[in-house]
């Protein structure tokens, strides 16, 4: 009796089985079918760029509803975004960025929502702009179409200080003179890359026996090649600021980070300069090498936010620099804070002793 039942059962199963897969099947290929439409509704390419992406009226720009009608035309999957149709339409207003969050994985092509994966695309001016830029700051010329210019007084007081300058205080065109006192605290985001080496052998030559030094600088890095489309993404936030930049005539104008700063942060490599330091006559003794890149991010990333969320410090820089030269500062200290949580830059201390 059970063997004959056993037997019923097992010639059963099977061809239960066999319906069961048939219905299955049917079912995902009717859903698939039928409900497909609205079960792709919310992952159109309109809902992934509006994840990231916020407009500011209730029309999005029209050069965004053509760029979501491309995405959704090609196969592919992605929407790949202008950097600088992206940075314009911050700048004036028409997008917000809904969470700086997301700009480090759009930086490292990581950023996939609903299915699409955002990325930048970077255009042959920008490249081109960043090219002259970096040629430009090498020397440290004055770049004629861009806004800002190295000031001549500070220029000429850097010339003629032997007072220790705060790191806010360094004219881009002036080699530092290194001053003997002890904790020296110096900032290579200002000085020209042709002077970073004649600096540090003169630091190496100058810094009174018993005292330290403290540099403070950024490197790309390693992965990063020099002019490489991941070296024109870190180097947005450096170029000279197109809406908040000093006027030429003006030099006392402290703009947060509207100063010129050089391309030495992208052209430094830590161990060449930790080989100037420590090697050869007269050598200094290394006390420290931190990588602060993170505290630096989340100080750049408080910073953004402070400058969008407290309305005096707000105020204060909309009446100084415009409503497009707030949003570009707001927009750069981001995509900065940005570059070093991705990993393509990197922030040292380095503490050095006679
Ligand atoms: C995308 O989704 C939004 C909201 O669900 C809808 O309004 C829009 O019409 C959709 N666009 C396309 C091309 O399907
Ligand atoms: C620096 O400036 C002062 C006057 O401000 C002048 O007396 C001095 O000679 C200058 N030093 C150099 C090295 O030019
Ligand atoms: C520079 O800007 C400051 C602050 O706005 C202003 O007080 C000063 O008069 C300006 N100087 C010149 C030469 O324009
Ligand atoms: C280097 O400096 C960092 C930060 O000030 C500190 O945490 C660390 O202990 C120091 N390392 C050495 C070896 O002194
Ligand atoms: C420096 O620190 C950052 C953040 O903590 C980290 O992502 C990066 O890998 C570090 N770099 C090196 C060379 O250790």
């Amino acid at each position: 009796m059970t063997v004959t039942l056993d037997l019923n059962a097992s010639t059963i199963l099977p061809s239960s089985c066999f319906a069961a897969l048939c219905l299955l099947f049917l079912l995902v290929f009717c859903s698939s079918t039928v409900s497909g439409p609205t079960a792709k509704k919310p992952s159109n390419a309109t809902q992934a760029l509006f994840t990231l992406l916020a407009p500011t009226s209730v029309a999005w720009p029209k050069e965004y509803a053509r760029l979501v009608t491309h995405s959704t035309s090609s196969r592919s999957k992605t929407i790949s975004i202008s950097m600088s149709s992206l940075i314009n339409r911050i700048c004036d207003g028409a997008v917000e960025i809904r969470d700086y969050a997301d700009l480090p994985d759009l930086f490292s092509e990581n950023l996939v929502v609903y299915g699409w994966r955002i990325t930048l695309a970077l255009d042959t001016a920008w490249n081109l702009q960043v090219l002259r830029w970096v040629t430009g700051s090498y020397f440290s010329w004055s770049l004629v179409d861009l806004d800002s210019v190295s000031c001549l007084p500070n220029l000429k007081r850097a010339h003629n200080t032997s007072e220790p300058k705060p790191t806010d205080d360094e004219s881009p065109a002036a080699p530092l003179s290194f001053s003997i006192t002890p904790n020296v605290h110096l900032d290579f985001d200002y000085l020209p890359f042709s002077c970073l080496e004649p600096s540090l052998l003169e630091l190496r030559a100058t810094l009174a026996p018993g005292t330290s030094a403290t540099l403070e600088f950024t490197t790309p890095a390693p992965h990063v090649a020099f002019l490489s489309p991941q070296f024109t993404l870190c180097a947005v936030p450096f170029l000279p600021r197109r809406h908040a930049a000093p006027p030429t005539s003006n030099c006392t104008l402290p703009g947060p980070r509207a100063r010129t700063r050089t391309a030495t942060p992208l052209q430094a490599s830590l161990h060449r300069i930790l080989e100037l330091l420590t090697t050869g006559t007269a050598a200094l003794a290394l006390e420290n090498v931190s990588n602060v890149s993170r505290q630096y991010a989340d100080g750049l990333s408080a910073a953004a936010t402070h400058l969008e969320e407290a309305s005096a410090t707000r105020a204060a820089f909309i009446r100084q620099w415009g409503d497009a030269g707030w949003r570009e500062e707001r927009l750069m200290m981001g995509w900065e804070a940005a570059l070093f949580s991705a990993g393509l830059l990197m922030r040292w201390v380095v503490v050095v002793r006679k």
